[in-house]
């Protein structure tokens, strides 16, 4: 079942528990024998999940294989999934959702089951184009396919399937345009689309589907704008096509849909005003139109509507002042309420106290320009749990402890980010003991004082306090490890520690310190908080060695982050256990890295960049084989790496700047598969990191130093450059053919460029200059598309420089000091920066490269935002991480579903 289905279900029938009965009847040798067989045929399509399979580990108490009670001797009306006609003995329900079935399959044998009326194969891993196979099964009532893996698109002849009224494709592959559908299925009262790939805009017949209660259309690329047929959809009580690219102003047809109770149009590229007589939608629980383009003033004809619960219009262009019309605390039932991200302005209208039902609010960005914030207002809101309130352009500084223990006493969620805050104690206020308090967000809030009044937390324990770039300074107090969970103190002038000063457990589990100016040694009750997940003390002035006792952390320590610092000595040897990431890079580490590390199976980055630490390839790192990033850059790397190396997982590597030698052997790329094909089940998560941590690192691309604040997961890059690397580049470096960067320059490569650097499809950035490289530059290169910065300069080139726009796009610097390239090519590139019209090949001044780098570096240094030219707009069309929360994650995301 789809997340539009669980809402819709969540909403609407929570007080129906139980869905009937459909319990087969015992009677004895009911079913047909021809049928049995069929059934069985059908079965062997399928591999029979084994007892180590997922289904049975995962905590999924969903999953079942149903198909396990399927045998010869026993009735099949009795077999699990099956239901039977009483009368006629034949099968008329066939249930197999959760069964652990994976594979591709055809449902082809199906068609045998002339009476099916309901077939449910939902939450498989089922692939294959299977809706023309279904075309005979003509009597069937309920088809369920959502959440498997199956792809193509609707044939015409799902029209033969007349009497279908609920179908459910959700949650798979499919593409095409869906006006099939539309014209020959009038029967349809649940129609659930979402999650696919469909396309098109949404056909006028839809209109035609008058009995639909239920329509999801979320998540594919419909574009257009929504029909005018959809007035008459008068049975709708579920409505959602949110994340498309549907366009034009609101729909009002929709304002017909008197029945509708469930909207969702976000993520869609709507504009123009909401009309005034939205309350229309009488009965109307659930609106979501963010994240789009919508002007002018919220109607406050929303708060007549009683019925009305959530309202999301955040992320819109809203603007004048907010107002409710002449609602009343007792008709209104609105519990969340969201306008952040608009252009209100003006004061908060106090008339906002009478949605007293109001659970979570968020008024970020409101614009109260220059006046004061009246936090009484929400008193009256007792149940009020959650308070967005960030970046108001209030003058006035906000009193956290009056706010907290006068205002807002069972507030549990509370973002004051952006407004000034004082955490002084004024004393007529200070004794209140915090009662429900779990999550405070102060960034950029001026404050100069630790929030004190957090030691009246009356339950203990608080999840998540977020207090960077602030100007707090002094020491961090020692009561905080065993009351919060998650800190983040990144960006003040704190310059120490208090140790602690109880002996209760600690708590705290991620810890965001990076920025500060803590200075000496990092203390040693750091090893006493045996709760740390994520330790971050990035950016201070830490000095002397990493505490050796940091080994007692093994068990729950997943990422140590101790970047530019000033520490010494070398990497303890005792790192082990369940490391994630291990970044302890701009310091002055000297020695070998810890052995210890092989045991670290988990390890996905490893960044020890610009230190000292000398030794050798370390081979023994290919038995990690969830390692992704490793950097070695700058440090005193020495040997030879000839030998293949097995990273399967491992998408950047930087051992540039040592002093690697010798030659490469030819098959030196061949088993770094990540590189070689893009893993088409994305996981949730888009860049590395989850959660609260985020890895970052920096990275030459194009020339110019690039910082990834966050790292994309399909990034992909190496880096020998700065080394003495000799012999041949090998030709196995054409299979990595998701590359992104590659840099060898400044080595001692010889012979030709292997001309499979033509099968680098996804390159953008090629540097082999500063060789001893010969032969001419492989003409495959010229169809490389996005390749758009490369240098082949200081090498014995000569020949032919390929054609194509990549080509005739780069500086004349590229070419430099080379024994004989030529070429139409090479003559755009060099007479373009010398406008003598010089044919002729000039040395160029480093002043040009210079200049390009810059400009480069602007782009690239947007922060956050953009990593590579072609990788920003992927990046940029992802959507924020709340948009999942919202459904809850998807089961699986891919890349084309989740961009829009
Ligand atoms: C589908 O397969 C993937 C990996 O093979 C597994 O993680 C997932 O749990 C499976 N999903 C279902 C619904 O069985
Ligand atoms: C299935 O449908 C096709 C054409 O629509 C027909 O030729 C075939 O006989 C049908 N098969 C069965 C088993 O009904
Ligand atoms: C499907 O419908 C088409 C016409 O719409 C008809 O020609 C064909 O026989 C039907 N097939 C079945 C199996 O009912
Ligand atoms: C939609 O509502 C308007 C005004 O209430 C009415 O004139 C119109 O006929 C309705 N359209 C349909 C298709 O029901
Ligand atoms: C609000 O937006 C509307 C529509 O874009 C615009 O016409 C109007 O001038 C804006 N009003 C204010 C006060 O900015
Ligand atoms: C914030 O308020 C001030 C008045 O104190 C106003 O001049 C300024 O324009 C406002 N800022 C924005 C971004 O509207
Ligand atoms: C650090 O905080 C100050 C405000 O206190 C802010 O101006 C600055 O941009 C912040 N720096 C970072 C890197 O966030
Ligand atoms: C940071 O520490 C240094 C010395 O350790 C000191 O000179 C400087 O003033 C401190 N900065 C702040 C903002 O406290």
């Amino acid at each position: 079942m789809s997340r539009l289905m669980l809402i819709t279900l969540s909403f609407l029938f929570s007080h129906i528990s139980n869905f009937g009965d459909t319990h087969a009847a015992h009677t004895k040798q009911l079913c047909r024998p021809e049928q049995r067989d069929v059934l069985l045929e059908f079965k062997d399509e399928f591999e029979t999940p084994n007892s180590h399979d997922s289904c049975f580990v995962n905590n999924n108490l969903n999953r079942h294989p149903r198909m396990k009670s399927w045998m010869y001797n026993k009735d099949c009306c009795d077999w699990d999934g099956i239901k039977c006609d009483l009368k006629s003995g034949e099968v008329i329900e066939l249930d197999l959702s959760f069964s652990c079935l994976h594979g591709h399959t055809s449902l082809f044998k199906l068609k045998n089951l002339p009476s099916l009326n309901s077939l449910s194969l939902s939450n498989n891993n089922l692939s294959g184009e299977v809706l023309s196979s279904i075309r005979n099964l003509s009597h069937l009532n309920f088809l369920d396919l959502s959440n498997n893996l199956f792809s193509g698109g609707i044939p015409l002849s799902i029209g033969n399937l007349s009497h279908l009224a609920s179908l459910d494709l959700s949650d798979n592959y499919f593409s095409g345009e869906i006006s099939s559908l539309t014209e020959n299925l009038p029967h349809l009262t649940t129609l659930d689309l979402s999650n696919n790939h469909f396309v098109g805009q949404i056909p006028f017949s839809v209109g035609n589907l008058s009995l639909l209660t239920i329509l999801g259309l979320s998540n594919n690329n419909f574009d257009g704008e929504i029909p005018s047929s959809f007035a008459s959809l008068n049975r709708l009580n579920t409505l959602m096509f949110r994340a498309n690219n549907l366009s034009g102003k609101f729909p009002t047809a929709l304002l017909n849909l008197t029945k509708l109770s469930i909207l969702g149009i976000s993520y869609n590229h709507f504009t123009g005003t909401l009309p005034a007589n939205i309350n229309s939608l009488s009965n109307l629980l659930y609106f979501d139109a963010s994240v789009n383009s919508f002007s002018g003033t919220l109607p406050c004809a929303f708060f007549a509507i009683s019925s009305l619960r959530y309202l999301d219009m955040s992320n819109n262009q809203l603007n004048g002042t907010l107002e409710f019309g002449n609602v009343s605390s007792s008709s209104n039932n609105l519990v969340s309420l969201f306008l952040g991200n608009n252009n209100f302005r003006g004061p908060i209208p106090r008339s906002i106290s009478k949605l007293a039902n109001l659970v979570i609010l968020n008024i970020s960005n409101y614009n109260v320009q220059g006046g004061p914030v009246d936090f009484s207002i929400f008193s009256p809101i007792k149940g009020l749990t959650q308070l967005y309130i960030s970046h108001l352009n209030t003058t006035t500084t906000i009193d956290l402890n009056a706010v907290l223990s006068l205002h807002l006493k069972s507030i549990s969620i509370l973002d004051l980010s952006g407004n000034r805050v004082s955490t002084t104690n004024k004393s007529s206020v200070a004794n209140q003991p915090l009662q429900r308090l779990s999550s405070l967000s102060l960034s950029d809030c001026g404050i100069t004082e630790f929030p004190e009044i957090l030691t009246r937390l009356e339950n203990g324990l608080m999840t998540e306090l977020h207090i960077p770039n602030n100007k707090i300074k002094g020491q961090v107090p020692g009561w905080l490890w065993t009351l919060i969970r998650y800190v983040n103190l990144s960006n003040n002038t704190f310059n120490g520690f208090e140790t602690p000063t109880t002996k209760s457990p600690s708590s705290v589990t991620y810890l965001f310190a990076s920025n500060n100016n803590f200075t000496g040694e990092i203390p040693s009750f750091i090893c006493t908080l045996d709760t740390l997940d994520t330790l971050d003390l990035s950016n201070n002035n830490f000095n002397g060695p990493i505490p050796r006792c940091i080994g007692n952390l093994k068990s729950n320590l997943s990422r140590l982050i101790l970047r530019q610092n000033r520490l010494s000595g070398s990497l303890p040897e005792n790192i082990y256990g369940n490391l994630i990431s291990l970044d302890v890079g701009n310091n002055q580490l000297v020695g070998k890295l810890p052995r210890s590390l092989i045991h670290s199976s988990t390890l996905e980055v490893l960044n020890v960049e610009s230190n000292m630490i000398n030794d050798s390839f370390p081979f023994w790192l290919t038995s990690l084989q969830n390692l992704q990033i490793l950097v070695l850059r700058s440090n005193a790397f020495h040997g030879s790496i000839q030998q293949q190396t097995r990273f399967a997982k491992l998408r950047i590597m930087d051992i540039s700047r040592n002093n690697f030698s010798g030659t490469l052997p030819s098959v030196f790329f061949s088993s770094w598969t990540a590189m070689s094909t893009l893993d088409e089940e994305q996981d949730e998560e888009m860049y590395m990191g989850s959660g609260y941590y985020h890895d970052s690192m920096v990275l030459m691309n194009k020339g110019v130093a690039m910082e990834l604040v966050r790292i994309l997961k399909i990034y992909t890059a190496v880096d020998f450059s700065g080394n003495k690397l000799e012999g041949e580049i090998p030709n196995s470096i054409g299979l990595l053919k998701e590359l992104r960067v590659l840099n060898l320059s400044s080595n001692a490569f010889s012979r030709r460029i292997p001309p499979s650097l033509g099968d680098l499809k996804a390159l953008e950035s090629l540097d082999v200059s500063r060789n001893k490289l010969s032969g001419g530059i492989p003409q495959e290169l010229g169809s490389l598309s996005y390749l758009s910065h490369m240098n082949f300069s200081h090498n014995h080139l000569a020949g032919l420089v390929p054609g194509g726009t990549q080509f005739r796009t780069q500086v004349c610097s590229s070419f430099d000091n080379n024994d004989g390239l030529f070429g139409p090519s090479l003559d755009v590139v060099c007479r373009r920066t010398n406008p003598e019209g010089d044919e002729t090949l000039e040395p160029e001044g480093e002043d040009e490269e210079e200049v390009l780098s810059w400009v480069a570096a602007a782009v690239g240094f947007v922060p956050g935002i953009i990593f590579g030219f072609t990788i920003g707009c992927m990046l940029i069309s992802y959507r924020p991480e709340w948009f999942v929360n919202i459904f809850g994650p998807s089961r699986r995301r891919r890349r084309s579903t989740a961009a829009r």
